[in-house]
């Protein structure tokens, strides 16, 4: 790995390395393994409350966003609650319905990007109950929340997002987890996803100990112009937020896809000057998945496919990256490591500071 001036690590390289620790401390206490469920005390809501919930909608900006793309899925999967996630930034200014039998989310790390607090704040105007999933204790979005979950990730402060991304995915399958065992979840599927949270730090370590092999694929990233991140269902917002990162500190052009949409468009740009980075988790899309990146492969378009051990690609032409498995619900925490090492190796080759990209702060705290 490179260094800096100092002979330091950029922080976004340390902080990407905190990830098994981080994720750690936002499970930790909150998981019961005997009745396969979590325990989120700081929502301040009882069983009843949890079950009268109707509809989920979550609220954050960029990365924040994306992660809370990632939670509504593990909602909408484990608890069979409607759910989906907005850009605040949007969400603010469309003057939205707001419905009392909707439990909001507000997410983020910093606690203080003024879209979201201001989403929060109209929710709560409008009689809508808010809870936050954020990191920095006492923040103000934290303050203008009904209740919330800390994310426990410890301080974060490189531009690009990391270590609060994947502890809010974890944040969320706990509240899923929580809604779903108010609901139909069942005691063994509780039981299976207490399980699969507790192997991810292990698992986190294992990808990052395997970092230093991407820099080959990191430097065709970086020598591209432009190019695409693609996925499916779980695997789309892990593309959005492969795509961000790598937009942010390399300055490449990074156009996140659905996986099914390609072939309505998109597939006109593929060409051996625009690589593909394609999730492919084992899941019930496999099949599908390989299909459109056959297509991609035919269009000669170079392929990094990020996959999981003992996937058979067959004849596709890729470079491939393979993350061990959990169970399904969780691929995209496992998935999105992987694409951050890439990330950062490519803005490492072209020798930009990774932790002051141009144009961008940390926390987006005025308009
Ligand atoms: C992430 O890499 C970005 N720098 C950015 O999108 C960030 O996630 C967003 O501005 C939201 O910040 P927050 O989590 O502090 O609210």
């Amino acid at each position: 790995y490179e260094h800096g001036a100092t002979g330091a690590h950029p922080r976004m390289y340390t902080e990407m390395l905190e990830q098994p620790a981080s994720v750690e401390r936002t499970l930790r206490g909150r998981l019961d393994e005997r009745f396969g469920t979590a325990h989120l005390g700081g929502l301040g809501m009882d069983p009843r409350e949890l079950r009268a919930v109707q509809r989920v909608k979550i609220l954050g900006c960029g990365s924040a966003y994306y992660a809370g793309q990632m939670g509504a899925q593990l909602i909408e999967e484990l608890a069979r609650v409607p759910a989906d996630a907005e850009a605040a930034s949007e969400f603010r200014y469309r003057d939205a319905v707001i419905d009392p039998d909707t439990l909001y989310v507000a997410v983020s790390q910093s606690g203080e990007t003024v879209d979201t607090l201001l989403a929060v704040e109209e929710i709560r105007r409008k009689g809508g109950r808010v809870v936050g999933l954020v990191n920095v204790v006492g923040s103000a979005i934290a303050r203008a929340c009904d209740g919330g979950i800390y994310l426990h990730a410890g301080p974060e402060t490189a531009v690009a997002s990391t270590k609060a991304v994947t502890t809010m995915f974890v944040g969320f399958a706990l509240l899923a987890l929580q809604l779903g065992r108010v609901r139909d979840l069942s005691v063994a599927d509780g039981k299976r996803l207490v399980a699969g949270l507790l192997r991810l730090p292990g698992q986190i370590e294992q990808v990052l100990a395997g970092g230093d092999r991407l820099t080959g694929v990191a430097k065709t990233l970086a020598a591209a112009e432009s190019m695409f991140f693609v996925g499916r269902v779980r695997g789309y917002p892990v593309a959005r937020e492969g795509a961000q990162k790598l937009k942010e500190i390399s300055y490449r052009h990074a156009e996140a896809y659905q996986m099914s949409e390609l072939k309505h468009g998109p597939l006109a740009l593929i060409s051996p000057a625009v690589p593909t980075v394609a999730l492919l988790p084992d899941d019930e899309l496999a099949d599908r998945n390989l299909a459109a990146l056959h297509e991609i492969a035919a269009r000669g378009g170079p392929l990094v496919v990020v996959t999981h051990e003992g996937v058979d690609l067959g004849e596709l032409a890729a470079e491939r990256i393979d993350v061990p498995r959990n169970e399904k619900e969780l691929d995209p925490l496992l998935l999105t490591i992987p694409l951050q090492l890439l990330a950062y190796h490519a803005a490492v080759t072209l020798g930009h500071d990774v932790d002051r990209p141009r144009n961008l702060a940390k926390s987006v705290t005025v308009e």
